[in-house]
């Protein structure tokens, strides 16, 4: 591990995080379609009860309704929360204050002064890496963020980010890209072993990789919506990998697929920030923590990944 600068500190110290895309998303999550308000909030109470404080969201969730809804719980508690939310890059937005006048939106809908993290949620079209970065340097110099990170960067442009920040003197945090044991791209070509050299904290989007992970969907009970379709090829693949997920869990004492999985990434030195949309299902990610799987477990379950997703034939 290289150094971590004190200021992302902080981020190197979380373990898991709970992700808030399904609060109020319709598109993907059905949100308002057998789940709602009282079901999230039930999912933040239970995930902060359990230590879990770090919450990620966006202003693209639920067209802001994601941060409107964590400002509400936010208010509603009175434990300390970190909040990390990010930036969309319209085409329409192109310049360096785009990002601070965005981030005082979020902030005023959360409820918050500032931010823990805000992040570049996808790499722009319109604006260069170095007219981004100098957008989120002035989000730190205006103290609306305590640190800034990126999102959905390879790692060429990740280290753009990062040395386009550093003439600042400013850290590049994390860069938060997709990561579970059913997409492994960003291991393999390298980029979580380059974000733990630089100190950047790789963040585990989709850890469970949107639910299949807990082995409750097959080719015969599909996810609903967008989901059934992305994944229609994976789902007669899957089998090996769940039993194998299961025998190790059992070994630990009864751990589920999803603790399994969620481990497994925390294992890999990354932070997984999974979704839940209620109560129960927060409440069994949050049994990811207190245990490790051994490093044989963790090799193992590789060489199954790596044969479902037909790699090492
Ligand atoms: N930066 C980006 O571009 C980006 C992209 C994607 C996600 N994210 C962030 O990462 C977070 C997590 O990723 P994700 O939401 O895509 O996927 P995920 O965490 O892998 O999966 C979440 C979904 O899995 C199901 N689930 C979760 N826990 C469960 C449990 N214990 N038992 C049974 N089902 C369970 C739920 O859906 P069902 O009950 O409907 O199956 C839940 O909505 C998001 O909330 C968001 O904050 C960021």
């Amino acid at each position: 591990m290289g150094e971590i600068s004190s200021e992302t500190r902080f981020l190197h110290a979380i373990e898991m995080g709970l992700g808030a895309w399904q609060w109020g998303d319709r598109i993907v999550w059905q949100y308002g379609f057998g789940y709602g308000d009282e079901d999230v909030k039930g999912a933040f109470e239970t995930s902060v009860h359990e230590g879990i404080r770090f919450v990620d969201t966006a202003e693209a969730y639920g067209y802001g309704l994601s941060e409107r809804l964590l400002g509400r719980f936010i208010a509603e508690t009175d434990q300390p929360i970190l909040v990390a939310t990010k930036f969309f890059p319209f085409p329409w937005r192109f310049r360096k204050n785009s990002l601070a006048g965005a981030l005082r939106s979020s902030l005023g809908r959360i409820g918050v002064e500032s931010v823990d993290l805000y992040q570049i949620h996808w790499p722009a079209v319109t604006m260069s890496t170095d007219t981004l970065m100098d957008g989120l340097a002035l989000c730190v110099k205006e103290g609306l963020t305590r640190t800034v990170g990126v999102s959905n960067y390879n790692q060429t442009r990740m280290l753009a980010a990062y040395s386009a920040l550093a003439r600042q003197n400013i850290p590049l945090a994390s860069n938060q890209v997709h990561y579970s044991l059913l997409n492994r791209t960003m291991e393999k070509n390298g980029t979580l072993a380059r974000c733990n050299e630089l100190g950047i904290r790789f963040i585990a989007y989709s850890p469970i990789e949107k639910g299949l992970l807990t082995g409750k969907y097959n080719p015969g009970n599909p996810p609903s919506g967008t989901r059934g379709r992305q994944y229609a090829s994976l789902l007669p693949k899957l089998q090996p990998l769940l039993k194998l997920m299961t025998e190790i869990g059992q070994d630990h004492g009864g751990k589920s697929n999803s603790q399994v999985a969620l481990n497994w990434t925390i294992c890999k030195g990354a932070l997984p920030i999974p979704g839940a949309k209620n109560a129960a299902q927060a409440q069994e990610n949050a049994g990811a923590l207190g245990w490790r799987l051994t490093e044989a477990e963790v090799a193992r379950l590789d060489e199954v990944s790596d044969q479902v997703l037909g790699e090492n034939k």
